[in-house]
């Protein structure tokens, strides 16, 4: 039989499946879909939830917010720290990673929030870890330009040596509790760490305790050479965009030589690659209703505005009927390059209509998917996917797909877990 994989779903705290006629999307702002959906996830073994996060209302398509907030294309978006707090105490196995930008956060908050979260959760918080990839989003922080990506990436490499050294500044054993003396901690553990580097100047120690973890699962999203090599060095989990079942086992290939060199195991390091299983109960009713989504006329602009979001690019400046020229970005390359699918001679128009489905195509019932995955995951080698829906359109109607019908059907063919067998995050993505 063949070695299992793992699961993650990658989604955010916005208003879901708002547009169809059978759903409320994720409904108000309580935050209590996310709970019943992570809940389910649970019920389904899955590694983590995984809660994406940006910090602007993009501009790039058309050089306003109007299809951005017309469409609600990463817009609202709350605050996905509390959500990973409600999910992680109503969870008890389930692991929950948010996303924090070093962009954002001082490195001492961030260590401070992290190692709360991870004592919250019992030793499920995973931290992803990103550097913004919007100008816009660098201007909500008083800069007037994103930086470029090579100095992005060496303050981040940075940032997490500080954050390390500020989760490591209580050892292990340093709360005693001891009433005899009324030591509650043992001063000899707990150290300051007196960082002082090219970006970030900090004291320490920590005022929160050690979490279970010591520090939180670390999960990155970088594509470029460079931010493969950031995600070799420190990460447990990489979310990826692969171009088909090719690309994904290149990227994977290239990560895993990546570790060597840094001296790291490869196999603690799982790569879950982004797809967009759309199900039905028979493949016909998936694929029909597959074709009127694409065909619905707001498709193609949401589309186009939902891939300029991250990729900071204006595509309404293109016609839609020809070939893309070639293009770069400071944003996510890897996210351009996927879309972009250069050298198929594509129209525009096709991309977009391509938008969710040139990873890997999973339309179908669930068995059907279930073969496609398969299939697929024994191409790549490993380590698993990051199951999401067109623009975070979830429901209560998508999680019940996923997690009562595809993922059982995965589970019968001995693909993915059936039970939790560890108690922290790291642990259960190291479990196969
Ligand atoms: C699957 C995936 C998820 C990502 N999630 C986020 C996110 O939640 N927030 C964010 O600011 N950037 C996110 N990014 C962007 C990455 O963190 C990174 O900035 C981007 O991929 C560019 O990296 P590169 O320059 O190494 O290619 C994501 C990228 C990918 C591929």
């Amino acid at each position: 039989m063949a070695k299992p994989f793992h699961l993650g779903w990658f989604t955010n705290f916005t208003q879901g499946d708002w547009t169809n006629p059978v759903s409320q999307g994720t409904g108000s702002w309580d935050g209590k879909f996310f709970v019943e959906m992570a809940q389910a996830m649970e019920r389904a073994c899955f590694d983590y939830i995984m809660l994406e996060d940006t910090l602007m209302v993009s501009e790039a398509y058309g050089g306003d917010a109007a299809a951005t907030l017309r469409h609600a294309l990463q817009v609202p978006k709350h605050d996905p720290i509390p959500l990973a707090a409600m999910i992680a105490a109503q969870t008890s196995k389930l692991g929950v990673v948010a996303t924090m930008s070093t962009m954002a956060w001082p490195p001492f908050m961030l260590a401070r929030v992290s190692s709360t979260l991870d004592s919250i959760s019992g030793g499920r918080f995973g931290w992803n870890i990103v550097t913004s990839g919007e100008d816009i989003a660098a201007q909500n922080f008083g800069m007037d330009k994103l930086p470029p990506r090579e100095s992005r990436y060496a303050m981040a490499d940075e940032y997490v040596d500080v954050v390390c050294k500020l989760f490591d500044s209580w050892e292990d054993g340093a709360v005693v509790k001891d009433r005899a003396t009324g030591t509650y901690a043992d001063h000899t553990k707990v150290h300051a760490i007196h960082y002082e580097g090219q970006f970030f100047k900090v004291r320490g120690p920590l005022n929160t305790v050690r979490s279970p973890q010591g520090k939180p699962v670390f999960v990155q999203a970088g594509g470029s050479p460079r931010g493969r090599a950031f995600a070799a060095r420190h990460a447990d989990s990489i979310i990826a965009v692969g171009n088909g079942v090719e690309g994904m086992k290149k990227y994977r290939d290239d990560v895993r030589q990546h570790a060597v060199k840094a001296g790291r195991n490869p196999d603690d390091i799982k790569v879950l690659f982004l797809v967009y299983p759309f199900l039905g109960e028979t493949d016909e009713e998936a694929q029909a209703r597959h074709q009127r989504m694409i065909n619905e006329p707001a498709f193609i602009e949401a589309a186009l505005a939902a891939v300029g979001t991250v990729t900071d690019i204006d595509f309404s400046k293109f016609p839609l009927d020809e070939p893309l020229p070639p293009l770069t970005t400071n944003g996510e390359q890897g996210s351009l390059d996927k879309f972009a699918q250069w050298g198929s001679g594509k129209t525009l128009r096709q991309l977009a209509q391509e938008r969710f489905d040139a990873g890997i195509p999973l339309i179908g019932s669930p068995d059907t998917v279930a073969d496609h995955m398969a299939e697929a995951m024994e191409a790549i080698g490993g380590d698993g996917f990051l199951i999401s829906t067109p623009f975070q359109r979830i429901s209560r109607r998508t999680v019940t797909e996923v997690c009562e019908g595809l993922i059982p059907a995965l589970q019968r063919r001995g693909l993915v877990r059936k039970e939790y067998t560890k108690t922290l995050l790291r642990d259960t993505l190291r479990e196969f």
